[in-house]
């Protein structure tokens, strides 16, 4: 299975809203099923990752220099999307990108795609960031075009292409950042 959702912008939108939904930030019980979405979307092993998220969830700093949101259906954890404050020392950002914060990955489980829960997700997050700095950042792999037109709707625009990005796995000109102004 690809990592990214099949770029489809004609595929007709989930019409029906099934349960409640909601987006919240995460707690430490959440680790199980961020674990597991991020697995099914990895190829990985679940209880290799659940130790690694909790230790996120749990770590200080959680909620001021990094942070987590959890999208809901009917209080099943269906979603995630991470923001991280990040440097070029600490995160191997790229010398060519400005440190500071940036929306670090969204998944939303594949059977709850396309019911504006991924949009949800990277909403709270732009929000969390706007009550503490004036832009904001992401980075993705060129070939992701359905996280390129997700942010596009929030208004990001590219800023650069030619870097390398070892530690979010692109290589020299496979990856593009892009920027939102928070205006006050
Ligand atoms: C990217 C992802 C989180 C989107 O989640 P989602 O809940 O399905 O997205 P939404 O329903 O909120 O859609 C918001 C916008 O994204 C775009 N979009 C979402 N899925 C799309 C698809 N399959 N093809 C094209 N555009 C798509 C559309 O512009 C959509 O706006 P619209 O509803 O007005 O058409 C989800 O597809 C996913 O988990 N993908 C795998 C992980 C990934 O690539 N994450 C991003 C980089 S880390």
């Amino acid at each position: 299975m690809s990592q990214y959702a099949a770029y489809d912008p004609d595929a007709q939108r989930v019409g029906a809203r099934h349960g409640t939904e909601c987006v919240r930030p995460a707690r430490p019980e959440d680790a199980a099923a961020i674990a597991r979405i991020s697995a099914e979307r990895e190829g990985l092993d679940e209880d290799e990752i659940r130790p690694r998220v909790l230790g996120e969830l749990t770590a200080d700093g959680m909620g001021t220099e990094h942070h987590v949101f959890v999208a809901e259906v009917d209080r099943q954890v269906v979603g995630y999307g991470r923001i991280r404050d990040l440097t070029h020392a600490d995160h191997g950002l790229p010398e060519v990108l400005r440190e500071g914060w940036y929306l670090t990955g969204v998944v939303v489980a594949p059977e709850f795609r396309r019911r504006s829960l991924g949009a949800a997700l990277t909403r709270a997050r732009i929000e969390w960031v706007r009550a503490r700095a004036t832009e904001v950042h992401f980075v993705t792999n060129l070939r992701n075009h359905t996280s390129i037109d997700l942010h596009a709707a929030f208004g990001f625009e590219q800023i650069a292409c030619e870097f390398e990005y070892p530690r979010a796995g692109l290589p020299l000109g496979a990856g593009a950042a892009f920027r939102l102004t928070l205006p006050d």
